[in-house]
């Protein structure tokens, strides 16, 4: 049992509501923050639990902060807690939530869970997070529930707009237009899904190079390029063609 799980099962403080194998998650990736000056931004206060919780967890350095839409969660502010009262999907109001917080070194959407609340949270916050930061988002399973705006596979669902951080993540080797390097690739060093959860770690990060070290154990085969590339390589007369007809949308008739 780790300290949160023992927090939690001992807590006798203002109530906690979280999935039970959450706390496993959290210390994994939370752990190297603990008794360190960190900022930590909760969206989701309700009863003012968890923030008691990330309190005890990481020490008395700890800035924590949270924002909720219910005015009521601004009487559980206390020392080293400070709680914003707005909305999650107002940009105009998480814009003002950075001029007046330290960047943020864990950020913990547990707001309302719907497709457009986590999305402008992700889009408003994400460059707030330090280098070396986490972001956390729980409860994706409501991008399986139709009435938050979830659905498998459907367009807009936070799962499905999360799966794009797998691409940028690797854009470095795009040789497409369509993927390009961005944000994400240059300040994300991994992505991780749990059961309900996404954490996406970050890290200031250029393109790897190749690196290699020992001895040459034999000849490696190369298969020749155009053995490979035969079959799909187009001449540059059907390419220009191509292209003229994708100017006149006419994709459908474009030769293979
Ligand atoms: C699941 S509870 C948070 C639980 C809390 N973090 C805990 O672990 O005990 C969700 C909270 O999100 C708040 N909320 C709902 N919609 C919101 C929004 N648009 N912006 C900010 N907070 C919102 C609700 O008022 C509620 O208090």
């Amino acid at each position: 049992m780790n300290d949160l799980e023992k927090y939690f099962e001992e807590n006798n403080k203002r109530l906690i509501h979280k999935l039970s194998h959450y706390f496993d998650v959290y210390d994994k990736h939370f752990s190297r923050f603990r008794n360190k000056e960190l900022t930590i931004l909760e969206i989701g206060v309700s009863q003012g639990g968890s923030l008691q919780m990330w309190k005890s967890y990481f020490g008395d350095k700890a800035k924590i902060y949270g924002i909720d839409i219910n005015p009521k969660c601004k009487e559980l502010e206390e020392e080293n807690i400070k709680i914003f009262i707005g909305s999650q999907s107002d940009r105009k109001f998480l814009r003002e939530i950075k001029k007046s917080i330290p960047p943020i070194d864990i950020l913990i959407d547990d707001g309302g869970h719907t497709m457009i609340q986590q999305r402008v949270t992700y889009e408003e916050l994400f460059d707030h997070i330090n280098n070396d930061g986490v972001y956390l988002c729980e409860d994706l399973h409501t991008s399986y529930y139709l009435s938050y705006g979830g659905g498998h596979k459907r367009r807009g669902s936070f799962i499905e707009y999360s799966k794009n951080f797998i691409d940028y993540l690797n854009a470095y080797y795009s040789e497409q237009r369509s993927l390009k390097v961005n944000y994400f690739t240059k300040n994300v060093s991994s992505i991780h899904y749990y059961d309900s959860i996404v954490v996406v770690e970050k890290q200031n990060r250029e393109k790897p190079t190749q690196v290699k070290s020992g001895e040459t154990s034999f000849e490696n085969i190369t298969p020749k390029k155009g053995r490979i590339n035969r079959g799909i390589k187009k001449s540059f007369a059907v390419r220009r063609f191509n292209k003229i007809l994708r100017l006149f949308r006419l994709k459908s008739i474009i030769i293979k």
